[in-house]
């Protein structure tokens, strides 16, 4: 089952239940001690606690919902989700490993960060996130990504809040230009939002979700 496109104008209770239904039940139970096992390599770049990213636009790994990890993870060795970065850390990793992965990055503890704008622009950030743009179709982030920011892990919509400014910007920029799309099971949902978007909207929800919690 797929959800249709054009989803922004939908109600979002309907909404947040179709998308949760869409979801393929492929959640093999995911070991947290079996992942840190496997998690070495993967520190070379996440940082050891998974909240130590390397460079400023890779991504905060701890905290993220388990489910949302082992679709990214699946994606991302399927190439689904292209990061040349990764490429051939999941090749030899079996579904189970995944899971492992996942289970492992979604029990350490998240680490927020700060937003550098000034009142006026994390003010704007804020009204976006809680009220989206409504003269755009633009949905309200905090419908799905929790007024908080930390996401839905029952549906697997991300955790947003601490993740740095380069890496938000750069995967908003990529649903815009349509070269992400993993949100193909959820009907192309972020990115039919993030094509109301512009560089400037962008530049200030990606500061203003580093220090929301
Ligand atoms: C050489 C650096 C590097 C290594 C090693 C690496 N990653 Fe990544 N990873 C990245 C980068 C860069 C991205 C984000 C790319 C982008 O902008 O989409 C990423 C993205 C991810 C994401 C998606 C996060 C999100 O919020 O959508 C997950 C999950 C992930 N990595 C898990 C792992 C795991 C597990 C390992 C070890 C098996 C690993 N990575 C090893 C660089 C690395
Ligand atoms: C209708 C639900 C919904 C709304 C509204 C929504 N999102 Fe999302 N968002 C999702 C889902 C589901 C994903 C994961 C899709 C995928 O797998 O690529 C996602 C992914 C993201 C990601 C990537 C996270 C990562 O770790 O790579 C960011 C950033 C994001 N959303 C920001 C926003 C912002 C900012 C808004 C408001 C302008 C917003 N979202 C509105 C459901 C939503």
């Amino acid at each position: 089952m797929k959800v249709g496109k054009h989803i922004t104008g939908i109600l979002f209770g309907s909404l947040v239940i179709a998308a949760a239904a869409a979801t393929p039940v492929v959640m093999a139970a995911g070991d947290a001690e079996a992942g840190k096992n496997q998690a070495a390599p993967c520190a070379a770049c996440h940082g050891q606690d998974g909240a130590t990213p390397l460079a400023p636009d890779y991504p905060n790994l701890a905290g993220q919902n388990e489910k949302y990890l082992l679709r990214q993870l699946q994606m991302i060795k399927s190439e689904e989700r292209s990061i040349p970065l990764m490429a051939g850390q999941l090749t030899a990793k079996s579904d189970q490993d995944l899971a492992d992965l996942a289970a492992y990055y979604a029990s350490l503890p998240s680490k927020i960060g700060q937003a550098q704008g000034d009142d006026e622009q994390i003010a704007r950030a804020e009204q976006i996130y809680r009220g989206g743009i409504a003269r755009k179709g633009v949905a309200a982030c905090s419908a799905c990504h929790n007024p908080a920011g930390v996401g839905n892990a029952q549906a697997g919509f991300p955790r947003v809040g601490g993740q740095s400014l380069e890496y938000t910007k750069a995967q908003l920029t990529a649903y815009r230009e349509k070269t992400r799309a993993t949100d193909e099971i959820y009907g192309g949902m972020m990115r039919d939002i993030a094509e109301g978007l512009t560089d400037t909207e962008i530049a200030l929800l990606a500061d203003y979700l580093q220090g929301i919690h």
